[in-house]
């Protein structure tokens, strides 16, 4: 086989995964990529800092420039803005195609990543950005793509969902759950990221820009947290038939002026007999409601770094086999412009 080089920028819960991962099932990967893999190196802040898992010092840099000027892959898992757009704009112009599960940047800085790769004909693939391990970047941007998607609602953020479930099933302490959301890796560094839904809110402007064809920007998506549910509030719920879920809403609206999209995210009342309502622990799902093809339901491990780290290497074999092919960029379609509506025009009924 031919090698491809491949630079991995971070080493944290994902990276150390991703990098353990890589060269564990080096020989399996190379015949499904047709290329072999071969982890040039980590790019990390601290070459001596604590990892989840052991992986050969000789590997480690903080020299990350001169690692992603010599890749044909790029993988980002540094997460935050800065220095991963520059470092994935630098990968996209030295001709490596782009994984990344940074939604972060792709929910603020999507159009300008995208518009860079399509100059240079490379590719970003980003299918650990929304919903860890869940296939759903693929199925909205590829297997529906000959649909019209209707509505999207979600449960995307891992952490909050642990915390609703153990104070909906043990009356357990806000606080006391989230302390055991950090201590099992499934919280953001910052865990106001997961409770106030910033982390949600990205991904809903990630699933959405896809589901409706069009970019919609991280200020255009409605947020409400979890920090304000109490438990008399869950038992309140519980008492009538529902349970509280932090749910992404993404939908197309049909109104006398046309047509336009809302984008939500808020604790919502979800009946006891809805899908949705069955999604426990750090689990995610995604409910698909397409005019064709009717509702789909999307399930699985939504947090976690070997989960996540399963999406990532899907989208860097994707990304070999793309390079080996030769094929030109998979341009995001934009196109359709839809006017997005702020909140106020919707209900909030589930
Ligand atoms: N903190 C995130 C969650 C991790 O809890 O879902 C996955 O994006």
């Amino acid at each position: 086989y031919r090698r491809l080089r491949v630079a991995l920028l971070g080493a944290g819960a994902v990276g150390s995964q991703v990098a353990d991962l890589l060269l564990r099932h080096g020989d399996e990967l190379a015949d499904r990529a047709g290329a072999r893999l071969e982890l040039a190196g980590i790019a990390v802040r601290d070459v001596d800092a604590p990892r989840d898992v052991d992986l050969p010092r000789e590997l480690f840099t903080t020299d990350a420039e001169s690692l992603i000027t010599g890749a044909d892959i790029v993988i980002e898992l540094m997460g935050g803005i800065e220095p991963a757009r520059s470092h994935i704009l630098l990968g996209l112009g030295s001709g490596a195609d782009v994984v990344t599960a940074n939604k972060a940047l792709l929910a603020t800085h999507g159009p300008e990543v995208f518009e860079a790769a399509d100059r240079v004909g490379a590719s970003v693939y980003y299918e650990a950005a929304a919903a860890g391990a869940i296939p759903i970047i693929r199925p909205l941007r590829d297997s529906l793509a000959g649909d019209r998607v209707v509505r999207i609602s979600g449960i995307v953020n891992g952490t909050t969902n642990y915390i609703l479930d153990r104070m909906d099933s043990e009356g357990a302490d806000f606080a006391d759950v989230l302390a055991d959301a950090q201590r099992l890796g499934y919280a953001e560094a910052d865990p106001t990221a997961d409770v106030e839904a910033y982390d949600a809110a990205q991904k809903a402007a990630i699933l959405a820009s896809l589901a409706f064809h069009t970019t919609v920007p991280l200020e255009a998506v409605h947020r409400e947290g979890i920090t304000s549910i109490t438990a008399d509030m869950i038992e309140e719920a519980r008492s009538a038939g529902f349970v509280i879920k932090l749910l992404a809403v993404c939908e197309r609206l049909q109104e006398s002026t046309g047509e336009s999209i809302s984008v939500r995210v808020y604790p919502a009342l979800v009946p006891r007999s809805h899908p949705l309502a069955a999604v426990h622990g750090a689990n995610n799902a995604v409910f698909v409601e397409a005019e064709a093809a009717g509702s789909l339901m999307f399930y699985g491990a939504g947090a976690g770094g070997v989960q996540t780290a399963s999406a990532v290497l899907g989208d860097v074999v994707s990304a070999a086999r793309r390079h080996m092919a030769g094929g030109t960029g998979v341009g995001e379609s934009t196109r359709a412009n839809l006017p997005i509506v702020s909140i106020g025009h919707v209900t909030t009924r589930y």
